[in-house]
């Protein structure tokens, strides 16, 4: 094999952020080497990975193949000893994470932009995951970021493209590549956990279920796993073929963008089921007849039932939730008597804990559960989890989370986004309730009373590593809160980001309607953060 050094200059804004490196399609398209630069970034970051495997897939989007041919020829020129690809370029984001740890992988790259729409005018993105099959953790991200500040050449070399189309394996010079079935080992895994058996027995007895694929990953896998494997009626999986562009949508499963999905579930004669996931199949989604389950509940509920499936039938170590998530799943390990990790937003934090024994599942508000099958968040997973729920309670979804609530009490909870903002005005917003935050414990607003007011920093308990800045917190005496942070995911502007919750004990409160129990502390969190001045918006984007 040739191997082929290029010259090339570094680009100033390749730090990865909340999920990897997001940007615009073009921006990895027209920026000479923008792709090539990141990787091998990555590589020079890395030591010991000489005959090697990597893993290489995506969700799909418009790019997807064209980037991993240039990380392959990469891969074998940087002496990696076999590159594992999914077939058709494609792996959902758990399945990447499930195959690195199946094959004892060195790490891999998962090429996705998550839910973010897709397209030549929308977003791609690239994203490391490390010998545990989980994200990188920060201090890989800021090495990868730091070479690529002075970065002067990348190695590639002379190579036909891989035939994305077939399974099987070729040499690029000592390097193998062998093309996978992308769903299969994933699929046994999910086998591995649940009772299938029972699954579809309940798909037997006429339970019926809706899961939308969004056009995006999740499409194939749901199809093979829930009709194909389940048994689940044929046309159960909606919106199933991945396209490049998903379709124009926004794969994003939440109220307002699995548009099609509520409308069935929230519509007549709707099935006993609904679920979706998002771009790179990560996310869930649950429903129930005419019922959304908030994924903050949806995590405790899960919690709560866990010894009831195979796969955790032996309880659970201890559980974690991002900061902003609801205190729900708190309530569940209080009463297992087991720990509650509470850790800043997003998946990379949770893998230590996964890693040294500490946790058995973990989530977060946005639509992200998992466990320690894998290192990432699963959605297809969450659903089969809930399938085997239902199959053994033999109750409704609503049924099972208001029983929940009664026993637990319920963490009324909602967030409303602010999106495409204004970045440096998004920032000074933040920078004035940071400056006051001092000022607000023992301030009054209605009943309630503040007890605190904080910038969250975590101190990961396994390694001592200490992430600040994680999010303006507002925490009231009754156990009451507001979150304010800005994403670290966009691509355009600022997305603003306030999460709310009330805790009510009182089961005949719990039906109130989420918006109208949290509005005078919503109307405080326009107030306090002065959000109409700062963003120019009275209303939220999205409210999930
Ligand atoms: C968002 C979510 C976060 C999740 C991440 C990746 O990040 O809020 O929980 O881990 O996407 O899916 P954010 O845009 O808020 O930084
Ligand atoms: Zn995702």
């Amino acid at each position: 094999m040739d191997i082929k050094t290029i010259a090339t200059t570094p680009y100033d804004d390749q730090r990865p952020g909340t999920s990897g490196l997001r940007k615009k399609t073009r921006v990895f398209l027209e920026k000479p080497n923008y792709l090539e630069n990141f990787v091998q970034s990555t590589f020079d970051s890395l030591e010991g990975f000489k005959g090697k495997t990597l893993v290489v897939g995506g969700d799909g989007r418009y790019g997807n193949k064209r980037a991993i041919q240039t990380i392959v020829r990469m891969a074998a020129a940087n002496g990696f000893g076999r590159v594992l690809v999914g077939k058709y370029g494609l792996l959902s984001t758990p399945a990447a994470s499930c195959v690195i740890r199946k094959y004892q992988a060195f790490g891999g790259f998962i090429l996705s932009a998550s839910h973010n729409p897709a397209g030549i005018d929308e977003d791609f993105g690239i994203k490391y995951n490390a010998t545990n099959g989980g994200p990188a953790p920060e201090k890989i991200t800021e090495a990868i970021y730091q070479h690529s500040q002075r970065i002067e050449r990348y190695l590639t070399c002379e190579a036909e493209d891989i035939h994305l189309e077939k399974v099987g394996s070729t040499q690029i010079g000592d390097t193998e590549v062998v093309v996978i079935n992308p769903i299969s080992d994933y699929a046994e895994l999910m086998q591995k956990l649940f009772d299938f058996d029972a699954i579809r027995a309940l798909f037997q007895s006429g339970f019926r279920m809706c899961f939308d694929g969004m056009h995006a990953i999740t499409g194939p896998y749901a199809k093979a796993i829930l009709e194909k494997e389940l048994g689940a009626p044929q046309g159960t999986v909606i919106n199933h073929m991945p396209r490049p562009d998903f379709g124009g949508g926004h794969p994003d499963p939440n109220l307002t963008y699995a548009e099609k999905l509520v409308k069935i579930m929230f519509g007549p004669k709707p099935p006993e089921f609904g679920a979706a996931s998002d771009g790179d199949g990560d996310r869930n989604m649950i429903l129930g007849q005419h019922f959304f389950v908030t994924p903050s509940d949806s995590l405790a509920v899960l919690a709560a039932n866990a010894t009831r499936v195979p796969g955790y039938k032996d309880g659970l170590a201890g559980v974690a939730r991002s900061m902003p998530t609801s205190a729900a799943v708190d309530q569940v390990a209080k009463a297992l008597g087991i720990t509650c990790y509470e850790t800043p937003t997003g998946w990379k934090f949770f893998g230590n804990l996964m890693d040294a024994g500490k946790i058995t599942l973990c989530g977060e508000e946005s639509f992200g559960t998992g466990s320690d099958h894998v290192r990432e968040k699963d959605g297809l997973w969450a659903v089969l989890f809930w399938l085997n729920i239902l199959a053994v309670r033999k109750m409704s979804v609503e049924a099972i989370v208001q029983e929940h609530w009664q026993k637990y009490g319920r963490n009324i909870y909602t967030r409303h986004d602010f999106e495409g903002v204004d970045k440096a005005r998004a920032e000074d917003m933040m920078q004035n309730l940071r400056n006051r935050m001092h000022t607000l414990p023992d301030r009054a607003v209605g009943t309630l009373r503040i007890a605190y007011s904080d910038d969250f920093s975590y101190t990961d308990p396994v390694d001592g590593s200490k992430a600040t800045g994680q999010g303006i917190r507002i925490q009231f005496n009754d156990g009451s809160r507001i979150v304010f942070r800005l994403s670290g995911t966009g691509t355009e502007g600022a997305t603003l980001r306030v999460y709310i919750e009330r805790y009510e004990a009182d089961s005949t409160k719990h039906q109130t309607e989420t918006q109208t129990a949290l509005k005078d502390l919503i109307a405080f969190a326009h107030s306090i953060a002065e959000i109409e001045k700062y963003t120019g918006r009275s209303k939220p984007t999205v409210i999930t």
